[in-house]
Protein backbone atom coordinates (compact mmCIF):
# COMPACT_ATOMS: atom_id res chain seq x y z
CA UNK A 1 0.00 0.00 0.00
CA UNK A 2 1.10 3.64 -0.52
CA UNK A 3 2.14 5.38 2.27
CA UNK A 4 2.06 9.18 3.00
CA UNK A 5 3.47 11.05 6.17
CA UNK A 6 1.29 14.04 7.57
CA UNK A 7 3.80 16.69 9.11
CA UNK A 8 1.91 18.43 11.85
CA UNK A 9 3.59 21.92 11.91
CA UNK A 10 0.91 24.29 13.16
CA UNK A 11 1.95 25.05 16.11
CA UNK A 12 3.04 28.56 17.99
CA UNK A 13 6.16 27.00 19.71
CA UNK A 14 5.41 29.50 22.86
CA UNK A 15 8.22 27.43 24.80
CA UNK A 16 10.98 28.36 22.09
CA UNK A 17 10.38 31.85 23.02
CA UNK A 18 8.70 34.99 20.98
CA UNK A 19 8.37 34.74 17.27
CA UNK A 20 7.24 33.28 14.20
CA UNK A 21 5.54 29.49 14.77
CA UNK A 22 8.14 27.25 15.66
CA UNK A 23 8.12 25.06 12.11
CA UNK A 24 8.75 28.39 10.37
CA UNK A 25 11.69 29.71 12.24
CA UNK A 26 14.94 28.80 10.45
CA UNK A 27 17.87 26.38 11.25
CA UNK A 28 20.98 27.21 9.54
CA UNK A 29 18.82 29.73 7.76
CA UNK A 30 16.05 26.91 6.54
CA UNK A 31 12.81 26.79 7.66
CA UNK A 32 12.50 24.00 10.36
CA UNK A 33 9.55 22.51 8.42
CA UNK A 34 11.27 22.31 5.59
CA UNK A 35 13.97 20.14 7.21
CA UNK A 36 11.71 17.69 8.00
CA UNK A 37 9.32 17.72 4.76
CA UNK A 38 12.87 16.75 2.77
CA UNK A 39 13.84 14.01 5.82
CA UNK A 40 10.31 12.54 5.05
CA UNK A 41 10.84 13.01 1.48
CA UNK A 42 14.20 11.33 1.35
CA UNK A 43 12.47 7.94 2.50
CA UNK A 44 11.61 6.29 -0.81
CA UNK A 45 8.64 4.73 0.90
CA UNK A 46 6.77 8.21 1.07
CA UNK A 47 5.19 9.06 -1.82
CA UNK A 48 2.80 11.62 -0.17
CA UNK A 49 3.50 14.51 2.52
CA UNK A 50 0.75 16.84 3.90
CA UNK A 51 1.97 19.88 5.88
CA UNK A 52 -0.55 20.74 8.25
CA UNK A 53 0.33 24.44 8.14
CA UNK A 54 -0.36 27.10 10.69
CA UNK A 55 -4.02 27.91 10.14
CA UNK A 56 -2.94 31.60 8.28
CA UNK A 57 -0.27 30.11 7.34
CA UNK A 58 -0.77 27.97 4.69
CA UNK A 59 0.03 30.34 1.65
CA UNK A 60 3.27 31.43 3.29
CA UNK A 61 3.86 27.29 3.63
CA UNK A 62 2.87 26.70 -0.13
CA UNK A 63 5.23 29.14 -1.19
CA UNK A 64 8.26 28.16 1.15
CA UNK A 65 7.49 24.67 0.10
CA UNK A 66 8.44 26.06 -3.84
CA UNK A 67 11.09 27.91 -3.20
CA UNK A 68 13.27 24.94 -1.67
CA UNK A 69 11.70 22.46 -4.61
CA UNK A 70 9.90 20.69 -2.51
CA UNK A 71 6.58 21.25 -4.74
CA UNK A 72 6.18 17.98 -6.10
CA UNK A 73 9.57 17.00 -7.52
CA UNK A 74 9.26 13.56 -8.90
CA UNK A 75 8.60 10.72 -6.42
CA UNK A 76 7.15 12.59 -3.49
CA UNK A 77 3.38 14.11 -3.81
CA UNK A 78 3.40 17.65 -1.24
CA UNK A 79 -0.13 18.89 -0.05
CA UNK A 80 -0.72 21.94 2.03
CA UNK A 81 -3.76 22.21 4.72
CA UNK A 82 -4.14 24.15 7.28
CA UNK A 83 -4.16 23.19 10.73
CA UNK A 84 -5.83 23.19 14.39
CA UNK A 85 -6.03 24.80 17.73
CA UNK A 86 -4.16 21.42 19.08
CA UNK A 87 -1.94 19.03 17.84
CA UNK A 88 -4.64 16.38 17.98
CA UNK A 89 -6.56 18.31 15.90
CA UNK A 90 -4.12 19.62 13.07
CA UNK A 91 -3.00 15.61 13.04
CA UNK A 92 -6.98 14.82 12.10
CA UNK A 93 -6.77 17.90 9.70
CA UNK A 94 -4.33 16.16 8.01
CA UNK A 95 -5.71 12.96 7.84
CA UNK A 96 -9.12 13.88 6.33
CA UNK A 97 -7.02 15.34 3.35
CA UNK A 98 -5.37 11.81 2.27
CA UNK A 99 -6.25 10.18 -0.74
CA UNK A 100 -8.32 6.79 -0.73
CA UNK A 101 -4.74 4.93 -1.79
CA UNK A 102 -3.22 5.39 1.17
CA UNK A 103 -2.45 2.27 3.35
CA UNK A 104 0.11 3.40 5.75
CA UNK A 105 0.10 6.63 7.67
CA UNK A 106 3.19 8.44 9.72
CA UNK A 107 2.97 11.01 11.56
CA UNK A 108 5.84 13.27 12.07
CA UNK A 109 6.33 16.60 14.40
CA UNK A 110 7.96 19.08 12.21
CA UNK A 111 9.57 20.37 15.38
CA UNK A 112 11.76 17.03 15.20
CA UNK A 113 13.47 18.42 11.86
CA UNK A 114 16.46 16.45 11.68
CA UNK A 115 15.62 12.63 12.31
CA UNK A 116 17.63 10.36 9.78
CA UNK A 117 16.48 8.58 6.93
CA UNK A 118 16.72 5.32 8.10
CA UNK A 119 14.53 6.01 10.96
CA UNK A 120 11.97 6.50 8.95
CA UNK A 121 12.32 3.42 6.54
CA UNK A 122 12.23 1.35 10.11
CA UNK A 123 9.26 2.88 11.45
CA UNK A 124 7.43 2.11 7.61
CA UNK A 125 9.14 -1.42 7.67
CA UNK A 126 7.58 -2.42 10.93
CA UNK A 127 3.88 -1.39 9.94
CA UNK A 128 4.30 -3.14 6.11
CA UNK A 129 5.35 -6.39 8.78
CA UNK A 130 2.47 -6.29 10.32
CA UNK A 131 2.14 -3.74 13.48
CA UNK A 132 -0.79 -1.55 13.61
CA UNK A 133 0.94 1.38 15.56
CA UNK A 134 4.89 1.54 15.34
CA UNK A 135 6.97 4.34 17.44
CA UNK A 136 10.67 4.93 17.69
CA UNK A 137 12.20 5.52 21.11
CA UNK A 138 15.26 5.56 23.06
CA UNK A 139 16.06 4.49 26.58
CA UNK A 140 16.16 7.16 29.22
CA UNK A 141 19.51 8.76 30.04
CA UNK A 142 17.58 10.92 33.33
CA UNK A 143 15.96 9.13 35.94
CA UNK A 144 12.28 10.11 35.98
CA UNK A 145 10.44 10.48 39.04
CA UNK A 146 6.44 10.59 39.36
CA UNK A 147 5.57 13.75 41.61
CA UNK A 148 2.56 15.70 43.22
CA UNK A 149 2.89 18.70 40.83
CA UNK A 150 2.54 22.22 42.44
CA UNK A 151 2.58 25.16 41.05
CA UNK A 152 5.15 28.44 41.36
CA UNK A 153 8.20 26.13 42.30
CA UNK A 154 7.41 24.74 45.05
CA UNK A 155 8.93 21.22 46.51
CA UNK A 156 6.73 18.63 45.00
CA UNK A 157 6.12 15.19 46.85
CA UNK A 158 7.82 12.62 44.99
CA UNK A 159 5.19 9.45 44.53
CA UNK A 160 7.48 6.58 42.66
CA UNK A 161 10.14 6.20 40.91
CA UNK A 162 9.28 3.39 37.87
CA UNK A 163 12.51 1.23 36.66
CA UNK A 164 14.35 2.85 34.30
CA UNK A 165 15.02 0.33 32.04
CA UNK A 166 11.19 -0.42 31.15
CA UNK A 167 11.09 3.80 30.07
CA UNK A 168 11.53 4.90 26.67
CA UNK A 169 11.28 8.38 25.42
CA UNK A 170 9.51 8.51 22.46
CA UNK A 171 9.47 9.92 19.26
CA UNK A 172 7.89 10.86 15.66
CA UNK A 173 7.48 9.46 12.53
CA UNK A 174 4.87 7.18 14.14
CA UNK A 175 3.88 5.01 12.05
CA UNK A 176 0.10 3.41 11.54
CA UNK A 177 -1.99 1.05 9.69
CA UNK A 178 -4.32 3.75 8.07
CA UNK A 179 -7.69 2.43 9.15
CA UNK A 180 -5.98 2.10 12.97
CA UNK A 181 -5.05 5.37 13.07
CA UNK A 182 -8.77 6.58 11.62
CA UNK A 183 -10.29 4.99 13.99
CA UNK A 184 -8.17 5.93 17.16
CA UNK A 185 -9.13 9.53 16.00
CA UNK A 186 -12.49 8.94 15.53
CA UNK A 187 -13.14 7.83 18.31
CA UNK A 188 -11.57 9.29 21.11
CA UNK A 189 -13.16 13.34 21.97
CA UNK A 190 -11.92 16.52 20.13
CA UNK A 191 -9.27 17.05 22.61
CA UNK A 192 -7.64 13.26 21.92
CA UNK A 193 -8.65 13.04 26.11
CA UNK A 194 -5.09 14.21 26.77
CA UNK A 195 -3.20 12.09 24.34
CA UNK A 196 0.34 13.71 24.13
CA UNK A 197 0.90 11.40 20.76
CA UNK A 198 -0.72 9.30 17.94
CA UNK A 199 -0.23 5.73 19.78
CA UNK A 200 -1.23 6.76 22.92
CA UNK A 201 -4.76 7.32 21.03
CA UNK A 202 -4.07 3.81 19.29
CA UNK A 203 -3.08 1.85 23.05
CA UNK A 204 -6.40 3.40 24.48
CA UNK A 205 -8.61 1.45 21.70
CA UNK A 206 -6.76 -1.62 23.40
CA UNK A 207 -4.31 -2.46 20.30
CA UNK A 208 -1.10 -3.16 20.11
CA UNK A 209 1.53 -0.71 19.83
CA UNK A 210 5.72 -1.58 19.09
CA UNK A 211 8.68 0.34 19.58
CA UNK A 212 11.40 0.48 17.61
CA UNK A 213 14.95 1.47 17.82
CA UNK A 214 14.62 6.07 17.58
CA UNK A 215 17.82 8.32 16.89
CA UNK A 216 19.56 10.67 18.92
CA UNK A 217 19.02 13.43 16.05
CA UNK A 218 15.56 13.09 16.15
CA UNK A 219 14.96 15.04 19.26
CA UNK A 220 12.36 17.52 19.47
CA UNK A 221 13.55 21.08 19.10
CA UNK A 222 11.27 22.92 21.79
CA UNK A 223 13.80 24.86 23.78
CA UNK A 224 15.64 27.87 23.01
CA UNK A 225 19.06 25.26 23.79
CA UNK A 226 17.46 22.55 21.31
CA UNK A 227 18.16 25.03 18.59
CA UNK A 228 22.06 25.46 18.96
CA UNK A 229 22.15 21.67 19.53
CA UNK A 230 20.06 21.13 15.88
CA UNK A 231 22.99 23.52 14.24
CA UNK A 232 25.83 21.84 15.86
CA UNK A 233 23.93 18.55 13.92
CA UNK A 234 23.60 20.58 11.03
CA UNK A 235 27.12 21.69 10.88
CA UNK A 236 28.53 17.96 11.85
CA UNK A 237 26.88 16.57 8.99
CA UNK A 238 28.05 18.86 6.34
CA UNK A 239 31.78 18.51 7.70
O1 LIG B 1 3.82 21.46 21.07
P1 LIG B 1 4.50 20.21 20.61
O2 LIG B 1 6.00 20.35 20.66
O3 LIG B 1 4.00 18.95 21.22
O4 LIG B 1 4.14 20.13 19.06
C1 LIG B 1 4.48 19.02 18.31
C2 LIG B 1 4.15 19.27 16.86
O5 LIG B 1 2.76 19.49 16.70
C3 LIG B 1 4.86 20.50 16.28
O6 LIG B 1 5.41 20.13 15.02
C4 LIG B 1 3.75 21.52 16.16
O7 LIG B 1 3.94 22.42 15.09
C5 LIG B 1 2.52 20.65 15.93
N1 LIG B 1 1.25 21.30 16.34
C6 LIG B 1 0.23 21.47 15.39
N2 LIG B 1 -0.94 22.11 15.74
C7 LIG B 1 -1.11 22.58 17.00
C8 LIG B 1 -0.11 22.40 17.97
C9 LIG B 1 1.08 21.74 17.61
O8 LIG B 1 0.40 21.07 14.23
N3 LIG B 1 -2.25 23.22 17.27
Amino acid sequence: PRTAAVLPAAGRGVRLGPGAPKALRALNGTPMLIHAARALAASRAVGLVVVVAPPEGAAEVKSLLDAHALDGGDRTDFLVVPGGETRQESVKLGLDALPEDIGIVLVHDAARPLVPVDTVDAVVEAVRAGAPAVVPALPLTDTVKEVEPRIGGEPEPVLGTPARSRLRAVQTPQGFDRDTLLRAHESLAPEGEGATDDAGMVERLGLPVVVVPGHEEAFKVTRPLDLVLAEAVLARRKA
